[in-house]
Parts: C-alpha cells; structure tokens; sequence
C-alpha cells in the first residue's frame, strides 16, 4: 500500500481580524476556493487518489488566496472559479503549470 496522494493541493484557510495589516486568505474567498478543486476534481472524476486540504497561514498573506500543489511544490494564487479551472484542466490533467497565476 501506497501512502500519499498523487496530487495534494493546500489551501490556505488562515483567519484574522479584518484590521490585521496582513489580510487573510479567508477574506479573500480561500473557502471557496478550495470547494472549487474539490468540485472539479469530482467532476474531472480525478478526486480518487487525490486530495484538497484547507491549513493554516502558508505565508504568502498579501497575495492571496494561497495554494500549493505538491508533489511539484506550485504555489498558485488563484482568484476565480476559472482560475480553479485552468489549473485542474492544465497543470493536474496535462502537467502545465500556469504561470499567469504563479506565486513566486
Ligand atoms: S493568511 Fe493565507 S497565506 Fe497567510
């Protein structure tokens, strides 16, 4: 048995006060974002052996929402359902990372 997921993409799910100077993910739709993978995936029929996790705070606060997809290590910033889209239709079904959406 094989443990791990072929795909493992984290969502930042970190919460503040809408005062703190860093912002947060959540309050830039990271819920949503991460209802968005898990919904493509089940309808790309990819979500077995795959997986979306929500975590905590990944650093990238002011540019978020913040993901990352591993095994590659891509960290994404993805803002829409069409963003969402694109990385699951290009970088999950055909291995193209999608730059316009990159963290770096
Ligand atoms: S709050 Fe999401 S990266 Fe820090």
């Amino acid at each position: 048995m094989t443990i791990g997921y072929a795909i493992h993409v984290f969502v930042c799910e970190n919460e503040r006060a809408d005062d703190h100077p860093r912002g947060c993910c959540t309050a830039r739709g990271s819920n949503l974002i991460r209802a968005w993978f898990k919904d493509s995936l089940c309808r790309h029929g990819i979500s077995e052996g795959n997986r979306v996790n929500g975590t905590s705070c990944l650093d990238f606060c002011e540019v978020g929402p913040t993901i990352v997809v591993y095994p590659e290590g891509v960290w994404y910033s993805p803002k829409t359902r069409d963003d969402v889209e694109e990385i699951v239709t290009r970088h999950f079904l055909t291995g193209e990372v999608v730059e316009r959406l990159r963290l770096r």
